[in-house]
């Protein structure tokens, strides 16, 4: 008999952005249950030093783990380069995040070997992008732009306006003089204004997105520890913030396009706690 395990599987972000992960492991592993974190009340994570947001994922994780999730997914670029060992280190449940298979879907992308990052402060600061890109391929010319407007304009009241418009003009801009055929959004934020990029950049560039990748992974670890939930049953999926549950319900409404019904507070006092 195959092994089953109904235990959630654990998903977080600062904010919104890990939507665009959780939507594709919702279609790639319609049969688990998922829990989604978003640290709305520390949100941005991506102007902070590496050492705090590296504290605040700790606490999600310990935090997670006491709920009995099977499996934590870091849904954040920035999350993922300060505290990825960490978290693997510390939990007992397998630990994926979101950076090594956007490098390599980039690595096979390019053909003129320029590729382009556009992330947070933090993720470009950390370095993880470089070190997985060049580890792959030495030969590639790599070319990082820290974007701090972006996670705002997006967790806020106009984020298909000309704002955001305006500043992905901006943040494309030194990419295209390089000459770049392949760009890495390395912030789950930024599918969300998928649109913008596509315009900004036209078809010549590829864009890579980590929401796909991610999910597969997500699933063969699942597989191959034998701890998938039964087949042919229907997951449900809920939600925490340590927001406002109902800004949380409106923005994730709009992002995930399917309905969000449950949506719970936690503070973060709870979340330290979880770590102490
Ligand atoms: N979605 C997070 C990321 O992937 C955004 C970080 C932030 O809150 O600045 O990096």
């Amino acid at each position: 008999m195959l092994a089953m395990d109904p235990r959630p599987v654990g998903v977080f972000d600062s904010g919104v952005g890990g939507l665009t992960v959780l939507h594709e492991c919702l279609v790639t592993m319609p049969n688990e249950d998922f829990v989604y974190l978003g640290d709305h009340a520390r949100l941005p994570y991506g102007p902070r030093p590496l050492e705090e947001i590296r504290r605040f994922a700790r606490e999600i994780g310990a935090y997670l783990s006491q709920q009995d999730v099977k499996l934590v997914l870091v849904a954040c670029n920035a999350a993922t380069s300060a505290a990825l060992p960490r978290l693997q280190e510390e939990l007992s449940v397998p630990v994926v995040g979101v950076i090594a298979p956007e490098a390599h879907a980039a690595v096979q992308a390019t053909r003129n070997r320029h590729v382009g990052l556009l992330a947070t402060a933090a993720t470009v600061d950390a370095g993880r992008y470089d070190e997985l890109v060049h580890a792959l391929d030495a030969g590639i010319s790599f070319h990082p732009v820290a974007c701090p407007l972006l996670v705002p304009l997006i967790e806020g009241d106009d984020p298909y306006g000309e704002e955001t418009e305006r500043a992905a003009r901006e943040y494309a801009a030194p990419l295209q003089a390089k000459g770049v055929d392949t760009v890495i959004l390395g912030c789950t934020h930024y599918p969300l204004i998928r649109k913008i990029f596509e315009r900004v950049f036209g078809r010549d560039v590829s864009l890579v997105f980590s929401a796909e990748e991610t999910a597969r992974e997500v699933a063969e670890t699942l597989a191959r520890k034998g701890v998938e939930n039964e087949r042919g049953r229907e997951g449900v999926y809920r939600f925490l913030t340590t927001g406002d549950p109902a800004a949380f319900r409106e923005l994730g409404r709009r992002f995930l396009q399917l309905p969000v019904r449950e949506v719970e507070h936690v503070t973060v006092a709870t979340l330290e706690e979880a770590a102490a």
